[in-house]
């Protein structure tokens, strides 16, 4: 009886309570935003739009609306950090998967792997407890040497758009804002802070938005993160131009602008240009006589300070809040979110696919590939890349992973029984191996000479069936790195020296190069087989070997090209990199971008005498595929027409594997300069034996355009252009001619 009385009081009291609009996930989402910005005070308005910690901004504990709470990103989660330090915490249960870096997941041209990566890691995000992910990153390859083209999706804009969609909607999935970065023309690391891009505005258009433009308003990602450069002497973090003109107002951003850590510079450009929440601002100096340095910061006690003596209104003010609130509804306050997983299973497996897929076969002379078990008995592993540790360093996307394989234990695992794996060092690169209090744990000490490690990797190299030298860059400063470039185009450690040593030594060499960058390979004509296999994380070990033996048929692609040498690179033949430093005491350098739209494949097509080292797209198989006739469905069509490509591939060779299928335009004649051709559509195939597949692009006027900046729009010009079936963007298989008409 006394139970039966106590559940219809509790009924009674539920029924009588007044669920508040902003909590009702019921009501539309703006409705609730309005209702929830109602409630707050002046003061808690302010305090939503900046940092309390390193990576956390405060909700409003008072109405139930939780804090935000940031992570690194891209490759994985970045362990905790103390509250008001880079240093990890010291937790034990934060540990994640490394995924293979985002220019891998470029090469695999699959925007099914991008999905898949951005569901795991928004899983991994969303089990930590994370509101948004600072990741992907989208920022065009334009110069080989900057150090952090290993976060980012490569040279091209059509390639990193379709690829950077996918991994938005997989991360936000699980009610985790993806925050793309770093929004815009943030193309190198030197000087990061200080250089103030100079672009015209087709090269703007056309190169370095598009990616972005893609993420925002098909990826709809929740949040977008400003870049630590100037554009038109403002910061990107607060600019009228990107912020408000372009990404507010004509994309329809209706998300979070976060600025880069320590980007933001002005209280009142913060308030004007576009910033809707300000992280990582220099605290020092700042905090003298505040009781936290938090308070200090930008938009937040100067910010206040300016309303309440009226020099500024309160409309930007909840602009900003309204941003932060729909941020937070979608993500930790959407209750159907789901609750997101550790280290599964299905994310190793994952993160070994992706670095499969993204493992570039560059060349293969006479076959040398892939290592046939049968008839091998000793295979001798080399170089400092084949066991040092990648996920540790590299600046903000370094992490703590529960494991990582190395390349040398793939090797050995995946052989063990078959053939023996012995191993040598070569050269010393970076024997150090910590980033904010995460250590790698290996001791690559080493105390013998540069000459004695060449004459040991020689003579294992004499005695081995096959040579499989593991090198490349690494994750230390002025290498694949954040906050600097890399000073040359040529592999450091004088490894160049050991692989002709290595090459002269045993005609079965393959040169593994681990970089997230182009690098210089004068030995190539005297190396017969090279792979490209970038940061691959977690699963590097496993993923390689895989690839090596010839378990997984190759089929990664290059997202940018390799030049043969640095001046091949429109960027330093033309560009003003590294940038002029003004004269007037600003400490600002002006870089202008010369080559305009001309970066990457569009630089090379249009040299006469050089051919760079490997083209853009480029990328083997074990099998190999033949092209047939290119057909098209009409020869003409209007601007608000399409046509479609048909072409048939077939698989000629002996194995399953899978082609990466190119489609180019270009334009014949027109008004302004445009580039020989330009990406604008792929589809990934893969093939049995003997199968021939149809693959079919349809091309509309989109396609066709280019950006006038004399007419500040988008045109397609009527005339004739031609459609380019290629499998790089050196190895044309086809074309077909049509006309644009009137
Ligand atoms: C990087 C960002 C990163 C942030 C937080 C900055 O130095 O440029 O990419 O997300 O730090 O770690």
């Amino acid at each position: 009886m006394t139970m039966c009385f106590c559940a219809t009081v509790l009924t009674v009291g539920i029924q009588a309570q007044d669920v508040s609009i902003y909590l009702d996930e019921s009501k539309p989402l703006e409705q609730r935003v309005e209702d929830a910005l109602g409630r707050m005070t002046l003061e808690e308005k302010v305090a939503v739009i900046h940092a309390q910690s390193k990576f956390c901004s405060p909700g409003v504990a008072r109405l139930g609306i939780p804090e935000v709470w940031m992570t690194d990103g891209p490759h994985g989660i970045r362990p905790e950090v103390l509250w008001d330090e880079w240093d990890q915490a010291g937790w034990t249960n934060d540990s994640c998967i490394a995924y293979p870096a985002l220019t891998c997941l470029a090469a695999t041209w699959n925007p099914e792997m991008s999905l898949l990566y951005g569901k795991s890691i928004g899983e991994e995000a969303r089990y930590r407890n994370k509101t948004v992910l600072l990741g992907p990153g989208v920022n065009i390859y334009r110069s080989p040497l900057n150090g952090r083209n290993f976060e980012y999706m490569g040279e091209d804009p059509y390639l990193a758009a379709r690829m950077v969609v996918p991994y938005i909607q997989g991360v936000q999935q699980n009610g985790v804002a993806a925050c793309v970065k770093h929004y815009a023309l943030n193309n190198q690391e030197v000087n990061r802070h200080t250089t103030n891009v100079i672009v015209d505005d087709r090269a703007l258009r056309e190169i370095y938005l598009p990616a972005f433009k893609a993420a925002v308003q098909e990826g709809k990602a929740w949040s977008i993160m400003g870049a630590y450069n100037l554009y038109k002497d403002q910061h990107a973090c607060h600019n009228q131009y990107l912020l408000n003109d372009i990404l507010k107002k004509e994309w329809g951003f209706d998300g979070v602008v976060v600025s880069d850590w320590g980007g933001t510079h002005n209280t009142e450009e913060a308030i004007h240009y576009g910033l809707d929440m300000e992280f990582g601002s220099w605290t020092n100096g700042l905090s003298n006589g505040a009781s936290n340095a938090y308070d200090n910061y930008y938009l937040a006690q100067p910010y206040l300070k300016l309303i309440k003596e009226g020099k500024v209104g309160t409309a930007e003010l909840d602009d900003k809040v309204r941003r932060v609130l729909r941020l937070i509804f979608r993500t930790s306050m959407n209750r159907q979110r789901p609750y997101g997983s550790l280290c599964s299973e299905a994310h190793v497996d994952a993160a070994c696919r992706i670095g499969q897929e993204g493992i570039v076969l560059l060349q293969n002379r006479n076959q040398v590939l892939p290592i046939d078990l049968t008839s091998v008995q000793r295979i001798a592993v080399v170089g400092e890349n084949a066991l040092k540790m990648m996920t540790v360093g590299g600046g903000s996307s370094s992490v703590k992973v529960k494991y990582e394989l190395s390349p040398l234990e793939g090797i050995r695992r995946r052989v063990a029984g078959k053939a023996e794996v012995v191993y040598a060092r070569g050269y010393v690169g970076d024997p150090t191996g910590e980033y904010n209090g995460v250590k790698s744990g290996q001791d690559l000490t080493e105390t013998r000479s540069a000459e004695e490690l060449v004459a040991e990797a020689v003579e294992l190299a004499k005695t081995a069936d096959y040579v499989i030298f593991v090198g490349g860059l690494n994750k230390s400063a002025q290498q694949d790195c954040e906050d600097s470039d890399r000073q040359s185009l040529e592999l450091p450690y004088d490894q160049d020296t050991l692989i002709e040593a290595l090459a002269a030594a045993n005609p079965r060499l393959v040169v593994v190069n681990i970089s997230g960058n182009a690098v210089a390979m004068p030995w190539v004509d005297r190396v017969p087989a090279v792979l490209q296999t970038w940061y691959l994380g977690t699963e590097a070990g496993n993923a390689l070997a895989s690839v090596l033996v010839g378990d997984v048929n190759p089929s990664g692609h290059l997202p940018f090209t390799f030049p043969a040498k640095l001046e091949d690179v429109g960027a330093h033949a033309l560009g003003e990199y590294p940038g002029v430093p003004r004269q007037d005491g600003s400490g600002l350098v002006d870089e202008r971008y010369n080559e305009s739209i001309f970066v990457g494949y569009r630089w090379a097509d249009r040299q006469k005498k050089v051919k760079p080292l490997f083209a853009f797209g480029h990328g083997l198989s074990y099998t190999a595929f033949e092209y047939g006739k290119v057909r098209i469905d009409r020869k003409e069509m209007k601007a608000d027409e399409t046509i479609t490509l048909t072409v048939p591939v077939t698989n000629v060779g002996q194995r399953a594997g899978a082609e990466v299928v190119q489609l180019y335009i270009r334009d014949v004649k027109s008004t302004l300069p445009r580039p020989v051709k330009e990406l604008k559509g792929f589809r990934k195939i893969m093939l049995a034996p003997g199968e021939t597949q149809e693959v079919s692009f349809v091309i509309d006027s989109e396609s066709l355009r280019y950006y006038h900046d004399g007419q500040q729009k988008w045109v397609a010009e009527p005339g004739k252009f031609e459609a380019v079936v290629a499998a790089s963007a050196t190895d044309i298989r086809g074309k077909a001619s049509f006309m644009l008409m009137e």
